[in-house]
């Protein structure tokens, strides 16, 4: 995985360009050109995903792997590309192992329940880090709290990166049987070093799950050569559609898993005695599935590969290194994280005095969306010594005007509060 691209090997996308594919720029929120600076919380929408889920709509809708006539089949294949778009995507070995879910919190849920129900108990520690988005971290802590098992967190040095030296103490503190940590921190933007922290994870005879939230909007991944056991991706965060993510995970493992929902279509039979569930991945698939959502997550795999995850890559760099530049000739200005060589296209910041929440606010009538908040993660904000920060996010269809933008309205925020 190249989380810092070579310019000899990048494609340069063209933000400009491809913002026209954006409906949603049309807009002029206030008088003003629409800032998005909060793809980190969901990205938006081209075109080409939106008229994939109305095409599908118009002419292939139906109830998937229930129906024989034509049109449920014509159903059935469009979620069953999908699921192969991800598969390669992902470069899972097989499209059996990926299991469409509403969004990545649903899928980590998913091996909470059905994995660590069945395999944690006492003396067993689970793993987090104090970056940890929150649907990392509670479906954790709830299940080691059911389980009789501990949680265990990996601290973070200065800049906001894991203190890997604090392993080995945990390792001495009970038996590790799962690693659980994000791929990017969608606060500060840190990358983390997950082959490094799978090798540890496996060390220790543990499993390794990774949320890839983050992660997959903004770089290739791999799960056959990074190692992991499991991975849940958004797919609201990479130009897809709301209600349609998916999870990958280990054929052994899912195998051996109990089932998280229950109820149509994941079962194999059913008898008042007892029933028995479905194959791979109908087993993980209750009910009537993202089918539209789906499709329009597969047509975003395809928006994506087509301008190539290594220039998404490399343009996320260079804005991060970009903001964080004009940023920093802000007075008052506190940010958070490491340098932009280090980090993905997400940017924390406090103004001193300032709330973040008023902060947001006025942005807001200068055109510029950004977040305000705890950003769903409560302990890293612990451990910044702060309740809140604001955080503006990038994407590929981020241009530096809009941080200009940005930038320029941190200094009317200033003027108002003098
Ligand atoms: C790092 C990280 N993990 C998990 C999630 C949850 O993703 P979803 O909204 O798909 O449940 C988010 C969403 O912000 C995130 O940033």
């Amino acid at each position: 995985m190249a989380l810092v691209a070579t310019a000899e090997t990048t494609r340069k996308l063209d933000a400009h360009a491809l913002r026209a594919d954006f409906p949603i720029f049309e807009q002029r929120p206030h008088g003003k050109p629409l800032a998005f600076l909060d793809s980190a919380a969901s990205s938006q929408k081209p075109r080409q995903v939106l008229d994939a889920m109305t095409t599908f709509y118009e002419t292939s809708y139906a109830n998937v792997h229930r129906g024989v006539y034509e049109l449920a089949e014509r159903a059935t294949a469009g979620l069953e590309h999908a699921r192969e778009r991800v598969r390669a995507f992902l470069n899972a070995p097989d499209a059996r192992e990926v299991i469409f879910v509403r969004n990545a919190t649903e899928g980590i849920n998913l091996v909470a329940y059905g994995w660590g129900l069945k395999n944690l108990g006492p003396g067993d520690l689970v793993v987090v880090t104090e970056l940890e988005h929150h649907s990392n971290f509670v479906p954790w802590q709830y299940i080691a709290g059911k389980t009789g098992a501990e949680l265990r967190m990996i601290p973070l040095d200065e800049h906001g990166e894991l203190e890997l030296s604090a392993l080995d103490a945990i390792a001495r503190e009970g038996n590790v049987k799962l690693v659980a940590t994000g791929l990017v921190s969608n606060s500060l933007g840190t990358i983390n070093p997950v082959s490094k922290l799978v090798e540890w994870a496996h060390e220790q005879g543990a499993i390794y799950v990774c949320d890839a939230a983050q992660g997959a909007p903004h770089t290739k991944i791999d799960v056959q050569a990074l190692g992991v056991d499991f991975l849940a991706i958004s797919g609201h965060k990479m130009c897809g559609p709301s209600g349609a993510s998916a999870l990958w995970g280990r054929t052994d493992l899912l195998l051996a898993m109990d089932p998280f929902l229950t109820g149509g279509h994941m079962i194999n039979s059913v008898r008042l005695e007892k029933t028995t569930w479905g194959e791979l991945p109908h087993k993980f698939e209750a009910g009537t599935a993202p089918m539209a959502e789906a499709v329009g997550l597969g047509a975003a795999i395809d928006y994506l590969e087509a301008i190539g995850l290594d220039a998404i890559e490399a343009h996320e760099h260079e804005l991060a290194a970009y903001a964080l530049g004009k940023l920093a000739e802000v007075p008052g200005i506190q940010l958070y994280g490491p340098p932009a060589n280090r980090r993905a296209g997400i940017v924390s910041f406090n103004i001193e005095g300032i709330h973040p929440h008023d902060v947001a606010q006025i942005l807001d009538m200068q055109g510029v969306a950004i977040r305000a908040g705890h950003h769903c993660c409560q302990p890293l904000m612990q451990k910044l010594g702060v309740a809140a920060t604001n955080r503006a996010s990038f994407y590929l269809y981020t241009i530096p005007e809009e941080i200009d933008q940005l930038v320029e309205g941190l200094h009317t925020v200033r003027k108002v509060f003098a």
